[in-house]
């Protein structure tokens, strides 16, 4: 069942998953900002990524374990960087103003509803996936027409001699939107006191390129040799055109990047790998594999640096709002050696590698597995958002254990009779190794609601029998079933099923 997002944003928003950024002064498009189970969920699916890639990377093909290294670069670089790397030039979407409303979109995104056989009647443009409003215009503005006498197009397929025929989605006369502008995602700030062309510089649109500015460095200094990785999560910033479906398409947004480095002859052999290995990766943080799709990148689709290469795959989800189509998630490319050469050219600093083994010095080929760190959060909490009409909170958040925000709930059942104290002193002790929470208020069913709406997997609850026969009761969230266990395994019990898959 397709889960409703003003409902998942509604739950998220009340129980401080995500809030609008700049929520006091009515917002600010495209921002986010994370509350404090949200940023528990970012930081869990973050830590397991780190885990993945550099703390215990996988074994490669051979069954050796593969050599991952971390780094963490400036999000401001030298903007000759973005030069090489092809941002300044091409890093551009395609977009179209509309005179009337001042609204600005994205071309590729537009849509428009052109009626069947008269070739007078106005078209209605709308973003892609909300027809609603244009829908509701055909009844205003298309007199006498309904919805069925209309076919939906690209607004890019349209015959440029039909554009003054178009109705803005924001507009309520023909002819207002503008020919498509190229448009340059990368925020432009400047650096030290003068405000001049000399000081322009940038915000970081991938994390990648701060990974290539440092290969040399990683491995002079580091003892990595080819084939290996190189790591990086951080924040990049994307000026969008159209911002929408809550924190998919941000302009400020987190990524999770690792360049793999190898010799161009096993560049196809890595691909593989590493496709396989991103999307079970996934399932094992709790997406379901049927929502899960690898999807090859058309040609008119890859980017620049991909062009030469494999090309892309993506890591698609089924999100509610792509339903029952797929929306991005990762893309896995084959980079080939575009951007060490691109370096090597602007920088004129040698970036070759020499290949003890081989003997010979090359420019490795890069396979690039590119994760969207936010992305993964609404992943996570679309596939998390469960509705149980039967219990009181109506819906569940049914994170894998690793991920959930909380792990456990601590309930004296009545804040007397020597319960609180034992609450206490468990609580002290989980509280060491696990994010727990101890909750001494309200009746109990409210309590388990509560922990229900946020996804905490289990609630440990100390009653009249605990201090008597020194057992609890656990709660399980998803089956809501209760068992005693002893108090003196409480911890054991946690810790065998926090474990990621
Ligand atoms: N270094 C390659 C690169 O940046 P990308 O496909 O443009 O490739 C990688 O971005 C991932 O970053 C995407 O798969 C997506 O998950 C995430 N991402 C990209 N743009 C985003 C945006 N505006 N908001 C949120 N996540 C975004």
């Amino acid at each position: 069942m397709t889960i409703s997002m003003d409902d998942l944003v509604a739950l998220c928003k009340r129980r401080g998953f995500i809030f609008p950024a700049s929520e006091i002064y009515q917002g600010i498009n495209g921002f986010w900002d994370y509350g404090p189970l949200g940023v528990e969920l970012k930081n869990n699916i973050r830590d397991a990524w780190w885990r993945e890639m550099v703390l215990c990377p996988p074994l490669g093909p051979d069954g050796d374990p593969l050599s991952i290294v971390g780094v963490d670069t400036s999000i401001i670089q030298n903007p000759r960087a973005w030069e090489a790397s092809g941002h300044v030039g091409g890093f551009n979407d395609p977009m179209v103003d509309c005179r009337e409303s001042k609204a600005r979109y994205r071309y590729d995104h537009l849509q428009v509803l052109r009626h069947k056989s008269d070739p007078e009647a106005p078209r209605f443009a709308f973003l892609e996936g909300e027809p609603a409003p244009a829908l509701k215009r055909i009844k205003k503005l298309a007199r006498g027409k309904s919805e069925a006498d209309f076919e939906q197009l690209p607004l890019s397929e349209l015959p440029r001699e039909e554009m003054p025929k178009v109705v803005g989605p924001d507009a309520s006369t023909p002819g207002t939107l503008t020919e498509p502008r190229q448009f340059n995602l990368m925020f432009k700030t400047y650096v030290g006191a003068i405000q001049s062309e000399d000081s322009v510089a940038y915000l970081r649109p991938e994390t990648a390129q701060g990974i290539f500015l440092n290969f040399k460095n990683v491995v002079d200094t580091s003892r990595v040799k080819v084939p290996f990785g190189i790591a990086q999560i951080g924040k990049a910033f994307r000026n969008e055109v159209t911002p929408r479906n809550y924190i998919f398409r941000s302009r400020e947004f987190e990524q999770m990047e690792m360049e793999w480095f190898c010799h161009a002859d096993e560049a196809q052999k890595w691909h593989e790998f590493w496709c396989e290995r991103r999307a079970t990766w996934w399932q094992r943080i709790g997406l379901r594999s049927d929502n899960l799709m690898m999807r090859p990148h058309g040609q008119d689709e890859l980017a620049h640096y991909a062009r030469e290469g494999q090309g892309t795959f993506d890591v698609e989800y089924r999100f509610p709002f792509t339903a029952p189509g797929f929306g991005e998630l990762e893309g896995v490319a084959h980079r080939t050696d575009f951007d060490l050469k691109a370096h090597q050219e602007h920088s004129k600093i040698k970036l070759a590698y020499f290949d003890q083994e081989r003997k010979e010095s090359y420019m490795p080929h890069v396979i690039e597995p590119a994760a969207g760190l936010s992305r993964g959060v609404l992943a996570l909490l679309c596939e998390a958002y469960t509705e149980d009409p039967s219990r009181p909170s109506k819906v569940y958040m049914n994170f894998h254990p690793a991920m959930a925000p909380i792990k456990a709930g601590i309930f004296p059942l009545v804040n007397k009779e020597g319960m609180p104290e034992i609450a206490h002193k468990l609580y002290a002790e989980l509280r060491e190794r696990h994010s727990v929470q101890l909750d001494v208020k309200q009746n109990i069913g409210k309590r388990y609601a509560r922990m229900d709406e946020i996804g905490t997997p289990y609630c440990f609850t100390i009653d009249g029998d605990t201090a008597k026969d020194q057992s609890v009761t656990v709660r399980d969230r998803d089956s809501a079933g209760q068992q005693r266990i002893a108090l003196d395994k409480v911890g054991a019990f946690l810790d065998e099923r926090i474990r990621p898959g």
